[in-house]
């Protein structure tokens, strides 16, 4: 069965934590050296988990990143509840960003990561509901 899991783990990600920010995506790191993926593959994934995980920090309240690696594919599922995305067409294109001033100050708010997230996955969706949250599906094939 080329879609059985393999593995599978679920992390928390708490909105505004700027201290941890980035963290899930260094454990994810690790681990796909650990069992040896390719390195094209683990740059990409680490870009799509920091910067799905980044938005999760600066823009919602709390989200999960689960991650799961079947027989084909690296899958990233990024859920948060928070303010949604009015307009995610808006939102998908290179310099668009909502992000404060102290965020801008810290580096952030380019406004890139989400198309970035975009080109460095084979299969990427985004569903968002305002008031309530948005999710990412990010697939990877990796053989
Ligand atoms: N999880 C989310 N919840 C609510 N709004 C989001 C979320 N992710 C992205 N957005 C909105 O989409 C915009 C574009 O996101 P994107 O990640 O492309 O850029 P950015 O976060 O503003 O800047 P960068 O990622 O380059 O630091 C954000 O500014 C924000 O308005
Ligand atoms: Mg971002």
């Amino acid at each position: 069965m080329e879609d059985e899991v393999l593995y599978s783990q679920t992390f928390k990600i708490i909105g505004r934590d700027f201290a941890n920010a980035g963290a899930v995506s260094v454990s994810i790191k690790r681990f796909l050296k650990e069992i040896q993926i390719k390195p094209e593959i683990i740059y990409r994934v680490s870009i799509c988990c920091y910067e799905a995980e980044m938005n999760v920090v600066m823009y919602a309240m709390i989200g999960t990143l689960d991650f799961t690696i079947t027989q084909d594919q690296i899958i990233i599922i990024v859920e948060d509840e928070g303010p949604g995305i009015e307009d995610i067409e808006k939102a998908m294109q290179e310099g668009y960003s909502t992000a404060t001033p102290a965020m801008r100050e810290m580096g952030f708010g380019a406004g890139l990561g989400l198309p970035n997230i975009k080109k460095n996955a084979d299969e990427f969706n985004i569903q968002s509901e305002v008031a309530k949250g948005t999710k990412l599906t990010i697939k990877i094939n990796y053989n």
